[in-house]
């Protein structure tokens, strides 16, 4: 049998036909994955366009997250009207009619520093509401009050103004006492508060204890305001009484909270205390 002689020459040109081969199914693959890529790119930039475009020619309204600020509005109640939340009683404002007497004084079941049918132990209902639950808090905080004073009658404060003139001389009390008729104990919204161990007890060092301190700080979310404070007694009339608190509704002891302004008289531009 012969042997088919293959020559080196058929051998060569075989392989190079084999090379040639794989390059151009290489060069082919390439040119797919060239493409391929090509088709990618495009879809992606025209999905990105037409997202933009379709942005742009919405005409749908955007989400616009804003945080409405809506304006206080100080109209809300009567400055003047005795029986309002917000009425203002000072020593150029006085009540009106001069002998008014709330309708709706009640006694808040809290600690109270005299027997609870004592009238000086009543507020108006919605002040009372507001105490029993400043009260409640602050017995939370582990400083709990007791109500010391609470309304007055005119009568009350002719007898209480009297005494106090007759014991210091009337300068020294008009910037302690108001004088009957003008004073906010009257309309049954105002409250002195004091430490149930009656330490400091209506003095101005009640200012300086954990209580004072907590009630300066926190009677505003419950509806009151500290009517005297420190520092402006030339706005108010009075010195310095960190135990009289004022109830006025929470929207307004926030809104005074909140801008920082804490007199009645500065909120409400009503100007300075008269000179007596
Ligand atoms: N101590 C306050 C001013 C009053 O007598 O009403
Ligand atoms: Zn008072």
């Amino acid at each position: 049998m012969a042997a088919t002689a293959v020559s080196p020459r058929h051998v060569e040109t075989s392989s190079t036909h084999i090379n040639s081969s794989v390059s151009y199914i290489l060069i082919e693959m390439r040119k797919q994955f060239v493409l391929l890529g090509l088709i990618i790119v495009l879809l992606f930039g025209f999905h990105t366009l037409s997202n933009r475009a379709d942005g742009d020619s919405d005409n749908s309204p955007k989400v616009v997250t804003t945080t409405a600020v809506k304006p206080f509005n100080k109209s809300q109640y009567s400055l003047t009207d005795p029986s309002s939340i917000w009425v203002v009683v000072n020593k150029q404002r006085p009540l009106d009619p001069k002998p008014y007497i709330p309708g709706d004084l009640q006694t808040p079941k809290v600690a109270l520093r005299q027997p609870a049918d004592y009238s000086s132990m009543k507020l108006r209902k919605e002040a009372a509401n507001a105490l029993e639950k400043l009260f409640k808090a602050a017995e939370d905080n582990k400083t709990p009050l007791r109500l010391s004073s609470g309304y007055r009658s005119y009568n009350y404060q002719v007898s209480l103004y009297a005494g106090y003139v007759q014991k210091e001389g009337q300068v020294s009390a008009d910037a302690e006492s108001a004088r009957p008729g003008f004073s906010e104990h009257q309309t049954g919204l105002a409250v002195d508060v004091g430490m149930t161990n009656a330490t400091c007890d209506v003095e101005q060092c009640f200012g300086d204890t954990p209580a004072g301190k907590w009630v300066a700080a926190e009677s505003y979310k419950y509806g009151f305001i500290i009517r005297y404070p420190q520092g402006l007694t030339q706005v108010t009339g009075y010195e310095y009484e960190p135990w009289h608190i004022r109830y006025v509704g929470v929207d307004l002891a926030t809104q005074m909270h909140d801008s920082g302004v804490q007199t009645m008289e500065q909120f409400f531009n009503l100007g300075d205390a008269p000179d007596y």
